[in-house]
């Protein structure tokens, strides 16, 4: 089992390129099954989630080529639509791919993806959805068999703004005859990244980062390119890195629109925060402080995503900062682990963290329960004392490629054991 070993205390500063969304990547690479020609998508992060969703297309029967961060998948032989559940259970977000198999072949056959670290993660509103686009689906035994001889647009309110449910109603909709209109939808920028994506196919979407999204079914796609946005987590990731090392560095190639969510939480700690163009410049305090109140929340809030890296930023905090996770029911896996190194956290009703600032953290063996709590511990060690030992990284290698490659070229001690 590979781990990071982090010697902490060392200031960061320098620049690091930002990699490509893995939000982004995962639910446009399904979208691949959509378009009966070649899609050639750029900026696509090298992370075992994506390694995953290319195995799955493989599975398909698409063609793949990989040269750097450009993936092309030809999907024009695809000719199965069911998923192996192993291939199913080596990522989450694979029932991303139901949508997509649904409006090619207008049928799918996939294991139920079950609850996973951080929750439940129900897909009660993925699956209503598309019973009323007319599908028909038998849950039985783990798995999911859909099937529609004419999948239909449909008006669908969803009762929360999942980002998955809106997903892959709109991969759906690109087999469907008349229009879709998703109300309640999925604001987040990996949703306007999907529609561009799918509308440089050829597909009619109009709507997507707003409430109400419209889709005009009965396009063929055909063959596109699209370069998949920054990844904003990633990007908070780093911030909250060089708040709890201390120092100052530059995150390239950022849209400063998509961080308007988390900028002014780092500003409220006591950072200095400034972009120009794609480049964001972050200096720390010599010590944050205390973010009074703060809640998740679907975009524009604050991203369940960057909650564990900001919790793991405010544990040496001047003063008492609360944290209330509003998205998942269990993402507070990293709580221990945290109190391991010396942190002062209480979690009140599951949902609620009251983190004491305390001066110093100390150096401990701690291990990662999912991808962004696995974060929050590099995030910690980077600024307690002595060598921490960060355990079970594959979570953090789903989500952030080369991440103690960057932060040593940023002046982080840290290496892969
Ligand atoms: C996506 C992101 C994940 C992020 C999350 C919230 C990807 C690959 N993953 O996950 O990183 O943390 O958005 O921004 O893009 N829910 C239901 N029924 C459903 C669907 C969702 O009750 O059918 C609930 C979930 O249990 C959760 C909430 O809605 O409490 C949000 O889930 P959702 O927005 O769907 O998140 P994901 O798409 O799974």
């Amino acid at each position: 089992m590979e781990k990071l070993a982090i010697n902490g205390g060392r200031r960061l500063d320098g620049k690091v390129m930002l990699q490509g969304s893995k939000n982004s990547a995962l639910p446009i690479l399904s979208a691949c099954v959509t378009v009966n020609g070649i899609s050639v998508i750029h900026n696509c992060p090298d992370l075992t989630d994506v390694t995953a969703a290319l195995k799955i297309l493989e599975h398909i029967g698409c063609r793949i080529k990989r040269e750097g961060h450009t993936v092309i998948v030809d999907s024009t032989d695809a000719n199965r639509f069911d998923i192996p559940d192993k291939l199913m259970r080596e990522m989450r977000s694979s029932i991303v791919f139901l949508g997509a198999l649904l409006a090619r072949f207008g049928a799918a056959c996939v294991s139920s993806p079950g609850g996973c670290e951080i929750g439940l993660r129900p897909i009660d509103l993925h699956l209503s959805a598309l019973r009323k686009m007319n599908t028909y689906i038998n849950e039985t035994g783990g798995f999911l068999e859909c099937a529609t001889d004419n999948l239909c647009g449909a008006d669908i309110n969803l009762a929360f703004p999942s980002v998955g449910a809106t997903e892959n109603i709109m991969l759906a909709s690109m087999g469907s005859s008349g229009e879709t209109v998703i109300t309640n939808a999925a604001r987040e920028p990996e949703i306007i990244d999907l529609a561009d994506y799918l509308k440089s196919c050829g597909a009619e979407i109009y709507g997507a980062g707003q409430s109400v999204i419209r889709i005009k079914s009965g396009k063929k796609l055909h063959s596109a390119e699209h370069t998949i946005i920054p990844d904003r987590i990633v990007a908070s990731t780093f911030m909250a890195c060089v708040a709890s090392a201390g120092g100052r560095i530059a995150v390239d190639g950022v849209c400063k629109e998509h961080l308007a969510p988390v900028i002014p939480v780092f500003e409220t700690a006591g950072c200095e925060v400034s972009a120009k163009r794609n480049e964001l410049v972050i200096k720390s305090p010599e010590r944050v402080s205390r973010v009074k109140s703060l809640g998740t929340m679907p975009y524009p809030g604050f991203p369940t995503d960057s909650q564990a890296i900001v919790m793991a930023m405010l544990t040496k905090a001047k003063g008492t900062s609360v944290i209330s996770e509003k998205i998942f029911e269990n993402r507070f896996r990293h709580v221990p682990e945290l109190i391991k190194m010396g942190a002062d956290i209480r979690v009140e009703d599951g949902r609620v963290a009251v983190i004491e600032g305390v001066k110093r953290l100390c150096a401990a063996s701690v291990s990662s329960s999912d991808l962004r709590g696995g974060c929050a511990l590099v995030v910690a060690a980077l600024g307690a004392d002595g060598k921490t030992v960060v355990d079970e990284i594959h979570h953090i290698d789903r989500g952030c490629e080369a991440f103690e490659i960057c932060l040593s070229q940023l002046g982080a001690e840290i290496k892969r054991e």
